[in-house]
């Protein structure tokens, strides 16, 4: 029997003690739990820009406090929005990210940037009076031509939207650019016709749409000055001599780093395929669109991520754990069934490079969560140890914590076994990975 803790024992509370080596003087708050529930996880550059299933960094930066050591370099393979990136600058660790949305990969690249902070100030100034000169005289300058464009944005979004992203190319330098098309991408979002409080693309109802006004200007400075904020915290508590890297590229596939470099994987891989859990292509093609990235690029990031499409694969999978839920969920739907095996599959492709670049004795820490299809709950934290032993991996725990916003009484496992915790909407597992 695997040993699983839900909290942390006398071992992991000593470690969280110890200096880092250090360098990262940021400081960890005592907990017990892993939930941190009323914790504020918008500070930093974790301010700039939402993303879907983003890790709280309060986690990263525990599991970077556990298992990383300073000097060590850190590998994030679904690095997203670039949670983790940013927790290893704060600790005092160079890291390196890897995703195949390009968006996401633009945002963690803001987010691990130095950008100069008076540069940041002083060229926002200009922007503002430019543009107010630009309003005054009523300039125009045409809306790009992407797919769907009048479905997506009101002609006032359009145009206040395309006269801002003509101001940040002609007023703003090169080197302080993407702070500024951080801000311009989520005005992107906040303008547009999509409903508020869904990652995926469903428009407004009529009703709601008749009566919406954005407010393109107004929203772009409130994300600029929180976001100006953010950096402030940022240079403060980051190690300066750091570095991170961050490649759009796809896990499966090899890697551009050297074998054995890697000291500590922290990451969260999708739940599921994209069509059916979250999408992280669909909630990043409008401002991929409006950043001037291809329909076509915006359009395929679902389909080419884990799970995204069936196709034989070359990674026989020694899963009995993942065997038995296909037997039951195959027995009614057998569609649905290889859909499921595909992700694994996908996620075992990865295996293989991740073994590869860690080193011996090197940490790999999942944080996952438990998905129910056609009312089977598939346990993804024990798949995953299992896959993972069999690439000679060894399992030494797992934590559970509760998804805040979704918050239920914690039910015991009775069988104390990984994967037998809450289910998909109320519970994340934190599994710990040791290569032999
Ligand atoms: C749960 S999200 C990561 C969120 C991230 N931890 C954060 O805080 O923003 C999973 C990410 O995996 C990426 N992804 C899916 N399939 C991938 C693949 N084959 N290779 C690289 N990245 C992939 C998705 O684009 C998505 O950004």
């Amino acid at each position: 029997m695997k040993p699983v803790r839900a909290t942390t024992n006398t071992t992991d509370r000593v470690r969280e003690q110890l200096p880092l080596a250090l360098c990262g003087t940021y400081a960890i708050p005592d907990n017990t739990d892993w939930d941190y529930a009323t914790a504020d996880t918008k500070t930093h550059t974790h301010c700039y820009h939402l993303y879907p299933a983003m890790m709280i960094p309060q986690v990263a930066r525990r599991l970077i406090r556990l298992y990383g050591n300073a000097g060590e370099l850190l590998l994030d393979p679904f690095c997203g929005s670039g949670t983790s990136l940013v927790e290893a600058r704060l600790a005092g660790l160079d890291a390196i990210g890897i995703d195949l949305n390009p968006f996401a990969v633009f945002l963690a690249r803001a987010k691990v940037t130095d950008f100069e902070l008076d540069q940041v100030v002083a060229e926002a100034k200009v922007l503002r009076a430019r543009l107010e000169e630009w309003l005054k005289s009523a300039r125009r300058v045409p809306p790009p031509n992407f797919y769907n464009i009048d479905y997506w944005f009101k002609p006032e979004a359009q145009e206040d939207l395309a006269l801002l992203r003509y101001a940040i190319d002609q007023c703003i330098s090169e080197d302080v650019r993407d702070f500024f098309l951080v801000a311009f991408a989520a005005t992107v979002r906040a303008s547009s016709n999509t409903r508020r409080g869904e990652y995926k693309l469903f428009r407004m109802p009529e009703s709601a749409l008749a009566a919406y006004r954005p407010q393109v200007f107004p929203t772009f400075w409130e994300k600029v000055e929180r976001n100006v904020r953010g950096l402030c915290e940022f240079l403060a508590d980051r190690v300066p001599r750091t570095t991170v890297s961050v490649y759009e590229a796809d896990s499966r596939h090899p890697l551009p780093i050297a074998s054995e470099s890697v000291g500590l994987i922290v990451t969260s891989p999708p739940y599921g395929d994209s069509q059916t859990t979250v999408a992280y292509g669909q909630f990043s093609r409008l401002m991929l669109q409006w950043l001037g990235f291809p329909d076509e690029v915006a359009k395929s990031i679902d389909r080419r991520a884990l799970g995204g499409q069936s196709r034989s694969t070359q990674v026989q999978l020694d899963a009995p754990t993942l065997e038995s839920v296909m037997e039951t969920i195959a027995h009614q739907h057998p569609r649905r069934a290889a859909q499921v095996y595909q992700f694994y599959a996908d996620f075992a492709e990865c295996l293989p490079e991740l073994t590869r670049v860690v080193k011996p004795l090197g940490y790999a820490c999942f944080v996952v969560g438990n998905r129910t299809v056609k009312g089977v709950r598939i346990p993804t934290d024990q798949i995953l140890i299992e896959i993972a032993e069999s690439f000679g991996w060894r399992h030494i725990t797992t934590y559970h914590r509760r998804i805040p916003n979704k918050r239920m009484p914690l039910r015991n496992s009775p069988s104390n076994r990984p994967g037998d915790w809450g289910d998909t909407m109320t519970h994340e597992h934190i599994v710990i990975l040791q290569k032999r």
